[in-house]
Parts: structure tokens; C-alpha cells; sequence
């Protein structure tokens, strides 16, 4: 597929934690689903230890984890939900490649860019919007839209699940959570006055 021999020529360097580690936590971990708690099939996908249970490093092919997710008619995620897109593909099928390490913080933090499309939106679409999109909004949440975003910010609940605090449901349900990086580029960024920049 060309694509597919696109991303392989931009993508050498897939970083588990930036790349790969959000399309699984964002689609596979949904209660009922790939957890810790419930462990469809034997798979917590919610973390680099659990993915590897599905995964032979070099071999997509025969990577258990890599095969319900690729071909013409994908087993993963199940007919409810949203196919992975052939980029969240060819990621997962390069990082396996090149080794499926567990790769942290390959593109370095950068504390100063906050906007919002720039910095919030490509974050929120990375990590959360597979459960909190406009037709699945997780506990009436949509994040894939600005006012959405507001909507989560002005009921006061946006930072306290972001930060795992007590009294807020901890954000992305069922996995860690995100770097400080992160999640200071979101809090600066409201602190901002939460601009459609
Ligand atoms: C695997 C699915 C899933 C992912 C990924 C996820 N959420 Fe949620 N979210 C939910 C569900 C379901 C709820 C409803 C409350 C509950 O079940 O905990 C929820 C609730 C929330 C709430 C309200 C919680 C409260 O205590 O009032 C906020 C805010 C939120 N999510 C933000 C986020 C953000 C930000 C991200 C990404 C960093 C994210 N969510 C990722 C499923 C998810």
C-alpha cells in the first residue's frame, strides 16, 4: 500500500509512549473491554508489560495484537467502534519492527507551545477522544470539539481528572497517568484564559 510506504519512510522512530501506547488506551481500553479489570481475552492493553503479551518484537506478523488490527477486515476493535486508522496502523507495525521497545519521551517536552491547535487539541485527540467523542461522549463528555472542552473546564472537571485527585474520576480511565509535560501544557493553557488559539 503507498501509504502505508509513506509513513515507513517518514516514521523510522515510533515512540511507544508518544505514538503507540494513546491509540491503545484511547480504543481498546474501554470497560468490558482490554483493562486490568477486565482483560478481554486475556489482554490488559493498557500498559507497555500488558501490549507485549500480544506482541513478538520484529514480527508484526506474528503478533497476535498486530493481526486483530490489520488486514481487510480487522477483527479490533470490534464492529461497535471506530476502525483504527491506517496511520494508527502503520505506527503500531513499525514500532513492532523496530524492536517494540519501550520507548519514553523521544521527542523531548516542549513547555512552551500551548495552544490550543497546536498543543490541546492534538493532545486530546491522542489520549481521549476514542471515549469522549461527539457520538461516545464518556460521562456526557465531548472533547473532540472546543466548546465541548469548555463544557469539561467550566463544570470544574478537566485538571482534577487529568491530575488523578481526589473525588474526580482518573483520566484516561484505566491507564497511568500522562507526563507532567502534558499535563502542565493543558493547566497553563486554562490558566491562559483557555483561548480558541
Ligand atoms: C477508555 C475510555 C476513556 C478514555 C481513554 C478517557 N476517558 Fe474520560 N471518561 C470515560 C468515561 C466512561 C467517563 C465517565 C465516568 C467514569 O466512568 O469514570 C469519563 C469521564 C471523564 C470526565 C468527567 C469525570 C469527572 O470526575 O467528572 C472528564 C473530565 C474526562 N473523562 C476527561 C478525559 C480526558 C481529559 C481524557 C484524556 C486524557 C479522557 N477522559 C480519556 C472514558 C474515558
Amino acid at each position: 500500500m503507498l501509504s502505508a510506504c509513506t509513513y515507513d519512510v517518514y516514521n523510522p522512530d515510533v515512540c511507544f509512549q508518544e505514538n503507540v501506547l494513546p491509540i491503545f488506551v484511547s480504543n481498546c481500553t474501554m470497560s468490558g473491554c482490554h483493562n486490568s479489570n477486565d482483560r478481554k481475552a486475556g489482554y490488559d492493553l493498557s500498559n507497555y508489560d500488558g501490549i507485549m503479551k500480544g506482541v513478538v518484537a520484529k514480527h508484526p506478523l506474528r503478533s497476535e495484537v498486530y493481526r486483530s488490527i490489520s488486514g481487510i477486515r480487522p477483527s479490533m476493535p470490534p464492529g461497535r467502534y471506530p476502525s483504527l486508522t491506517r496511520k494508527e496502523v502503520s505506527y503500531i507495525d513499525i514500532w513492532i519492527k523496530m524492536g517494540a521497545k519501550n520507548s519514553t519521551n523521544c521527542n523531548g517536552c516542549d513547555s512552551t507551545n500551548y495552544t490550543y491547535t497546536n498543543r490541546i487539541q492534538p493532545f486530546l485527540n491522542t489520549w481521549c477522544v476514542g471515549c469522549h467523542s461527539t457520538s461516545n461522549a464518556g460521562g456526557g463528555y465531548d472533547l473532540s470539539t472546543y466548546s465541548g472542552v469548555v463544557v469539561s473546564i467550566t463544570k470544574s472537571r478537566l485538571m482534577g481528572t487529568l491530575k488523578h485527585l481526589s473525588g474526580f474520576s482518573p483520566m484516561p480511565k484505566n491507564a497511568n497517568q500522562l507526563s507532567d509535560c502534558d499535563i502542565n501544557a493543558v493547566q497553563k493553557w486554562i490558566a491562559a484564559g483557555y483561548l480558541n488559539n
